[in-house]
């Protein structure tokens, strides 16, 4: 197992290349489980979870060919049942669901286990499942979904206690474009990542309208043909590193953005006193570090609205900044496990009932810590950089699943930071 130290006190400069889009990708690689023809897909970040989506739907059968962010994959016979030792590592494994479903008429897949982040259950996507007229079992840990007669088109409400689901609405997206007839979906996630899906899959020759928008019509057709596809941005990726410039940096650019999807975290940096520039394209963006800084409120929600996965990181953010921040999460309300660490290097956070207080300390100090998810582990990366002394990061794998080579990316801005092995 790998750890990070990172020494403090260095200012970022320079400019650096965002990647592909994890959350795109995910769904994307396995929707070419759909169709028997090639499907070349660009872009793809070289993360742990994208290694393990490849690897799922090549133990169903599918031939995969990668050359760095290049995948090809072909899928000319599969398999119906996605194997638990490859399941059990990854949550957006549930994507094969609606492909296997749809193609195959039957899938048996391992029901996801626990998650640090919070509860997180598929009940919304086996509605969907349902409504379409899929059959489900539960046996073994293991969840059956058959439909020998294939799926029909369904009115489906997507709405869930914490709001719509993203892959939820992929996996019912994915299931609907081979189905009999018509299928609207209420209540669906618009985020970026979904109408990245969308286009995907209408390239594929599905009839897909309203994507991006709470409400998606889906007209199933027959057969999807092979494609070729650029997966958008990593606008978390991005919204990492344009917190790390505020915290640190001087003047550093990010390339291969998009401004648009990047509007709520763009407009709390801003908020908090520094200053975001976009070029005219809004494809790079410089920050600049304020000297005014204040505390800000911050309240995750489903896209447009604030991401959850960039809660953690705007916390590290805020921890340092003068005033007092109030950040609630209506998503995963319990997403607060890197708030310990935080405090372990000397911030002032208090966590009740779903929601972080935070006073701004003048610096924090280095000390030993822990990750515990992806995003936690931004988080502290980010605390690092402008903390007093080393600060050691173990179990770096959790960060390795969603950032591409973020250790490079951090030396080329100028950070003191190495990987080194953990005894
Ligand atoms: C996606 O997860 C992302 N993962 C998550 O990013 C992200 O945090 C999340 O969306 C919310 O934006 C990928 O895209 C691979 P949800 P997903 O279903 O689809 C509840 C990261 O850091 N819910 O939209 O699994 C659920 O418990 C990861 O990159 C139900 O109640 O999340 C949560 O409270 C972490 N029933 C809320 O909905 C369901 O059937 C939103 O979850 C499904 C979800």
């Amino acid at each position: 197992m790998d750890k990070l130290v990172v020494h403090g006190g260095s200012t970022l400069r320079g400019a650096i290349n965002i990647s592909g889009s994890k959350n795109a990708s995910l769904p994307i690689l396995a929707a070419a489980l759909l169709t028997e023809e090639d499907c070349i897909i660009r872009r793809v970040p070289d993360v742990s979870d994208t290694n393990y989506m490849i690897q799922i739907i090549s133990a169903l059968g599918a031939d995969v060919e990668r050359s760095s962010g290049t995948v090809r994959i072909t899928c000319a016979d599969i398999m119906d049942e996605a194997p638990y030792e490859l399941v059990r590592r990854m949550r957006a494994s549930v994507c094969v669901m609606g492909p296997l479903l749809a193609r195959k008429g039957r899938c048996v897949v391992s029901l996801p286990g626990g998650c640090v982040i919070g509860d997180r259950p598929i009940d919304l996507h086996l509605r969907g499942f349902e409504a379409l007229g899929a059959k489900i079992e539960f046996e073994g840990g293991n969840i059956t979904l058959t439909a020998p007669d294939g799926l029909r088109g369904a009115e489906i409400d997507l709405r869930g206690t914490h709001g719509p689901t993203v892959l939820g609405t992929d996996n019912v997206m994915m299931a609907a474009t081979l189905a009999e007839g018509i299928t609207v979906i209420e209540s669906a996630a618009a985020e970026p990542e979904v109408l990245d899906l969308a286009n995907f899959l209408n390239s594929m020759g599905a009839k897909i309208t309203g994507a991006g928008t709470r409400r998606i019509v889906i007209e199933g057709v027959k057969k999807l043909h092979g494609v070729e596809h650029t997966v958008i941005p990593d606008r978390i990726e991005a919204g990492t590193f344009m917190a790390a410039a505020a915290l640190a940096g001087e003047g550093v650019t990010l390339h291969r953005v998009c401004r648009d999807h990047m509007k709520a975290i763009t407009a709390a940096i801003e908020l908090s006193g520094h200053r975001v520039e976009f070029n005219e394209s809004g494809c790079s963006c410089t920050i600049h570090r304020g000297d005014v800084l204040q505390g800000v409120e911050i309240t995750t929600a489903p896209y447009a609205g604030y991401p959850t996965d960039m809660q953690a990181q705007m916390t590290a953010l805020l921890a340092t900044t003068p005033g007092i921040s109030v950040i609630k999460d209506t998503i995963f309300p319990q997403r607060f496990m890197h708030c310990a660490e935080l405090k372990r290097m000397g911030a002032d956070i208090k966590v009740d009932n779903g929601t972080a207080v935070v006073r701004g300390v003048a610096q924090l100090s280095a000390a030993p810590v822990m990750a515990s998810d992806l995003r936690a582990s931004a988080a502290l990366v980010l605390a690092a950089l402008t903390a007093k002394g080393s600060t050691e990061i173990s179990r770096l794998y959790h960060i390795d699943r969603g950032y591409e080579h973020i250790d490079e990316k951090l030396l080329m801005l100028g950070a003191n930071v190495e990987r080194v092995k953990d005894r």
